[in-house]
């Protein structure tokens, strides 16, 4: 048995950043991780395997559609696909060996094992007993499927997002259900590579949340690259057997009953937290109607001693908001005060073009009664976009009417997801559209674009 100061549960970007910043702070710091390796669902089975994915799938799109263009012929690159899920494997180890060595280069002890909390201040693994003056529960989220739908990842025909980075072979018919950040970035991976991808939706637009112009163009151009839709759509039910499923839906519009074919189904109706198996409700630690940790504006439970973040609390399931409340929590361990300003948390899908969004959108500001202006460039008009065929997107920035000041922004565009943190910046100091109007770009640049949206909420843009 050890004593540390905090016990972290949970390696995946909030667990393993917090556990990284509390030892800079000084505080002796260990996690628990019951995985083979560290970083997560993130690291292992999300964001960086998908990554991996799209990049060689983008790369292919390329080769395919636009090489010739540029008076590159030849034959178009086969598709290994067992050597590209290696390439995913190795970005993979790459990443999750780097946090294994940031570990001991803090001095960050690595229990193995699954965790449970018998009371504050203890954490059991195995037959071990654990002591902790203070406790973060970093547990993460798991796929939510739909009620009657049974996911086998190892089966490989009914999968979640982890049993679509792993499919034995390309399918040649995939449906997805749920038109959110999942269903569309694996979706856009295997249209990639030749598969025939519906996505049925229950909602009348892709991307809940954001605004409808962005859905309309993003879908317009997913449509353009293959991907069909089925929109207003409620499936009740997947059957399946070894090698094919049928899934049937309802239309909304008319009560319609309707069944799709496919090799493979991939679950993508969202996330839910992750607490299964720690004991958190036992020790007393209050929980939201859906299954959340409830904590305050500290990221404390109601427990003294235990706190919680990231996917297992409220707030979207991103990530980077659970590395800035990692971070934050790590601060307030150590006395000090961390923050996190949940109005500035950037939102990216990388598809191509990516999309990517932060603050909040124009329905939302004038479902507020809020007096907005919102400025729009469009990609057709930025030379370098042009240059790699990806003029079809726009930057649209939304600043409130009296003050300049920026309150959102959306990119469907060329490296959107690099260039918003710009306006993140921007948005963080208070910034209004002329202080990114008046900033000098560098041209010929994609983030020129940025800043003739900006420029539009003025005296108008140069190249509209
Ligand atoms: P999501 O919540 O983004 O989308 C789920 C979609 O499924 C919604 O559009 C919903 O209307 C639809 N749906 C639900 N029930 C349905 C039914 N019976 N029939 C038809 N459609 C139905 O969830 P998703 O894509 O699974 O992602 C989960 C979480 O992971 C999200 O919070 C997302 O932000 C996060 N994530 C973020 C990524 C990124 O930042 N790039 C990448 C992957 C995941």
């Amino acid at each position: 048995m050890a004593s540390y100061d905090v016990i972290i549960i949970g390696a995946g970007p909030g667990g393993y950043v917090s556990a990284i910043r509390c030892a800079q702070l000084g505080l002796k710091t260990a996690v628990v991780e019951g995985r083979e390796t560290l970083g997560g669902t993130c690291l292992n089975v999300g964001c960086i395997p998908s990554k991996a994915l799209l990049n060689a799938t983008h790369h292919l799109h390329e080769a395919e559609h636009n090489f010739a263009k540029m008076g590159l012929k030849g034959k178009s690159p086969s598709v290994d696909w067992n050597q590209m899920k290696a390439y995913k494997d190795d970005v993979v180890g790459q990443n999750t060996g780097g946090i294994e060595f940031l570990f001991k280069k803090n001095k960050i002890d690595w229990i193995k094992g699954w965790a449970s909390v018998p009371a504050a201040g203890k954490v059991k693994v195995g037959d071990e007993v654990h002591e902790a003056k203070n406790i973060v529960v970093a547990t993460g989220s798991v796929p939510s499927s739909l009620p009657g739908i049974t996911v086998d990842n190892d089966a490989g025909v009914v999968v979640d997002s982890t049993g679509a980075l792993e499919l034995p072979k390309v399918p040649k018919k995939m449906t997805v259900i749920g038109a959110g950040v999942i269903g569309l970035e694996l979706g856009s991976v295997y249209a990639r590579l030749g598969t025939e991808v519906t996505v049925v939706e229950y909602m009348d637009a892709i991307t809940p949340g954001m605004d409808a112009d962005v859905q309309r163009t993003f879908k317009k151009l997913l449509e353009k690259q293959g991907l069909q839709f089925i929109m207003g759509a409620a499936v009740q039910g997947v059957e399946a057997n070894k090698t094919k499923a049928k899934v049937s839906y309802k239309l909304k519009k008319d009560e319609s009953e309707h069944v799709l074919d496919a090799d493979v189904v991939l679950v993508a109706t969202g996330r839910k937290a992750f607490t299964d198996g720690l004991g958190l409700a036992e020790a007393g630690v209050e929980f939201t109607e859906r299954g959340q940790v409830k904590t305050d504006a500290h990221w404390a439970t109601n427990v003294s001693g235990i706190y919680a973040i990231g996917d297992a609390i409220v707030g979207p399931m991103l990530a980077h908001k659970a590395e800035d409340e990692g971070m934050a929590v790590a601060e307030v361990l150590a006395g000090k005060h961390g923050h996190v300003n949940y109005d500035v948390i950037p939102g990216v899908i990388y598809t191509s073009p990516e999309v990517a969004t932060v603050g909040k959108t124009e329905a939302a500001l004038k479902a507020e009664g809020r007096k907005i202006k919102v400025g729009k460039f469009s990609f057709m008009g930025n030379a370098r976009a042009k240059a790699v065929f990806q003029g079809d997107g726009f930057v649209k920035l939304i600043a409130d009417a009296d003050t300049d000041r920026l309150l959102g922004a959306a990119i469907i565009g060329p490296s959107a997801g690099d260039m918003i943190h710009e306006i993140c910046v921007a948005m963080e100091y208070g910034g209004s559209a002329q202080d990114v109007a008046m900033t000098c770009h560098a041209h010929p640049t994609y983030s020129e674009a940025v800043r003739e949206a900006a420029l539009a909420l003025g005296d108008g843009a140069i190249h509209a």
